[in-house]
């Protein structure tokens, strides 16, 4: 038997185990099982060592273990180690290597909009495009990764302002802002807190003057997508922006991580999207 394994604290939310499952009975993975199980911090050498002896095969970390499993780790990828956040391990020539497939997961669905071509002497679309990001929680450094050095102007604004001027420590392009206060425009804003998790809570930040007719370009990205829509989202629906809540950044990081173990890359059908519904 094959074991996969998402952790974190809290889990029972997590909607992994439907996804990886199915692309693993999609897939004719026989064998294979996807499983969830909270653990506490202490709980974290054992599951490495889990996989060191080949009982799990791969593991996806969440919310809040991204940065503290990392000293138990042996290698790290380019990105995980930039955002010093991993989601995902995987035993490579007998070293424990952690990856982060968040921050690719988020980029291919902003790329839709933004069609990026790596070849560099390409334009960026995001040239001289201004980008403000809100929190400065476990995920928002993939997200900064994503965008950082692609020539926009990343302005950061978290409640607690201490923690976004950490952030800054990786990633020194970075803007800090107030919370509460907002650029006088920018072309795309990412909400990466948690509020609009529950229905009714509310970002307390003043978009009314987004309505412009040239603002139907200004994309606003929720990285929550249950609900489907939060009201950051609908405010900016209702004001004409664009509209994109963070399912499809779900399934492709659930991609990369699936492909990183199993070397097949899982297509977004129709059953997949209703899992997540
Ligand atoms: P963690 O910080 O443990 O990684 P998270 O759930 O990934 O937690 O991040 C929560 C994010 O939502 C943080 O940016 C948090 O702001 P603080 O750093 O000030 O706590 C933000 N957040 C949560 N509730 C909020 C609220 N009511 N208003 C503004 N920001 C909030």
């Amino acid at each position: 038997m094959k074991k996969y394994l998402v952790i974190g604290n809290p889990i029972g939310h997590s909607l992994s185990p439907l996804i990886h499952n199915y692309w693993m009975k999609k897939y004719r993975l026989t064998g294979s099982v996807y499983e969830k199980r909270k653990v506490e911090e202490k709980d974290l050498k054992d599951v490495i060592k889990e996989i060191r002896e080949n009982k799990i095969i791969g593991v996806n970390v969440t919310v809040p273990f991204k940065k503290l499993i990392i000293p138990f780790i042996d290698e790290l990828d380019f990105v995980a180690k930039e955002t010093q956040s991993v989601n995902t391990l995987y035993k490579v020539d007998n070293k424990i290597v952690g990856y982060n497939t968040d921050s690719a997961g988020f980029w291919n669905t902003v790329n839709i909009l933004y069609p990026y071509n790596d070849d560099p002497s390409m334009p960026s679309p995001l040239e001289g495009k201004c980008v403000f990001i809100l929190g400065a929680g476990g995920v928002t450094s993939s997200i900064i990764s994503a965008l950082y050095n692609k020539g926009a102007k990343i302005i950061l604004s978290n409640r607690t302002k201490k923690k976004a001027e950490e952030l800054k420590k990786l990633f020194p392009e970075l803007e800090v802002l107030d919370w509460g206060k907002r650029p006088v425009v920018c072309d795309i804003v990412i909400n990466t807190t948690s509020v609009g998790l529950t229905k009714h809570e509310e970002i307390k930040i003043d978009f009314s003057d987004y309505n412009k007719n040239f603002h139907k370009n200004i994309l606003f990205y929720d990285l929550i997508y249950n609900p489907k829509e939060t009201s950051f989202l609908k405010d900016a629906r209702l004001r004409g922006n664009r509209t994109m809540n963070g399912q499809m950044m779900f399934l492709n990081q659930a991609i990369y991580a699936f492909k990183l173990w199993t070397n097949i890359t899982p297509e977004i059908d129709d059953e997949v999207i209703k899992l997540l519904d």
